[in-house]
């Protein structure tokens, strides 16, 4: 697998390396404890959309963790800047997602949170590999399964086994996404939010600690504004998300994503909806604005 990886630029605690020879300790807390947080940002053209938002919330994650915040802005914008130009000029990819882990640092392994470490700064880059042709044209299926995550989704955490195994199931049922219920409850994908299109009303699950407020939480309110579409943010139920006219994925590759095959049965007509065209359409356009 080794010869799979990328051999581009990388940076890793102040140096930049290229992805195959960049080494954390063994020690690290992330490695360890998977003690860290993340984000990933997307980019078009060599600038980030959202920026600032992203930042707000990896400043909130690391808040949660009380991990220090190890860099400027600025200089998170240059790094990313800098791996952009690098990644452009050897594949030629224009658009890529910046993907930046801090963790907790390197000390002696204890749960407890060991005051005064120096964390662990990783940045990366890779080609934006977004939906195809016809999953836009066609829909995507998803499965569900109940939301057996810890309580903390609104923390952008590296401890990440619970979304994997929760993305394993619909892998094995070859759908794109699992979207999950607590209680009978909607909360989100695997890695991605959902949204429940209903009487030409867009409903999405509270911002609280369940599941994790996507950068494209208020992208997609403001684009239903935008074009006059109504939007709430309520509790849905199992039973809504089933007999919804529409459902929508959102996450920074998906943008915003139909999802037309649930558990092997249609959603709504079965093909992507007018809603999904219109905040699709939207989104397109808000790409051309808020680049950094
Ligand atoms: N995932 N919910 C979860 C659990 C996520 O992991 C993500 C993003 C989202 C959507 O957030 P945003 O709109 O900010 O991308 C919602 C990223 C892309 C990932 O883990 O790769």
């Amino acid at each position: 697998m080794l010869s799979d990886l990328p051999d581009t630029l990388c940076f890793l605690n102040g140096d930049f390396s290229r992805v195959r020879d960049a080494k954390v300790s063994v020690l690290d807390r992330g490695f360890i404890f998977g003690d860290g947080v993340y984000e990933v940002l997307p980019a078009y053209g060599g600038r980030i959309f959202r920026f600032e938002q992203h930042m707000d919330r990896l400043d909130r994650s690391l808040a949660e963790t009380r991990i220090p915040q190890p860099l400027t802005r600025a200089r998170w914008l240059e790094i990313a800047r800098q791996l952009m130009q690098s990644l452009a000029e050897a594949t030629g990819a224009t658009d890529q997602l910046v993907y930046i882990q801090i963790t907790r640092g390197v000390a002696r392994r204890d749960h407890v949170m060991p005051e005064g470490l120096t964390p662990t700064v990783f940045v990366m880059t890779s080609e934006m590999k977004p939906p195809s042709a016809t999953q836009r044209s066609d829909g995507v299926a998803c499965v569900t399964a109940d939301d057996f995550r810890w309580q903390k989704a609104h923390i952008k955490s590296t401890s990440l086994l619970g979304s994997v195994f929760a993305r394993q199931i619909s892998a094995d049922a070859g759908a794109v996404e699992t979207i999950m219920f607590r209680d009978g409850w909607l909360s989100e994908g695997a890695s991605s939010n959902v949204w429940v299109v209903r009487d030409g009303v867009v409903s999405g699950p509270p911002k609280d600690h369940l599941v994790l407020q996507g950068i494209r939480y208020d992208l997609i309110q403001a684009l239903c504004a935008e074009t006059g579409t109504r939007f709430e943010l309520r509790r849905i139920a199992r039973e809504e998300v089933l007999a919804a006219d529409e459902l929508l994925l959102s996450s920074a590759t998906k943008e915003v994503l139909p999802v037309t095959l649930l558990d092997d049965s249609p959603v709504g007509t079965g093909r992507p909806g007018p809603i999904y065209q219109r905040l699709y359409a939207a989104y397109q356009g808000a790409k051309t604005r808020q680049l950094t």
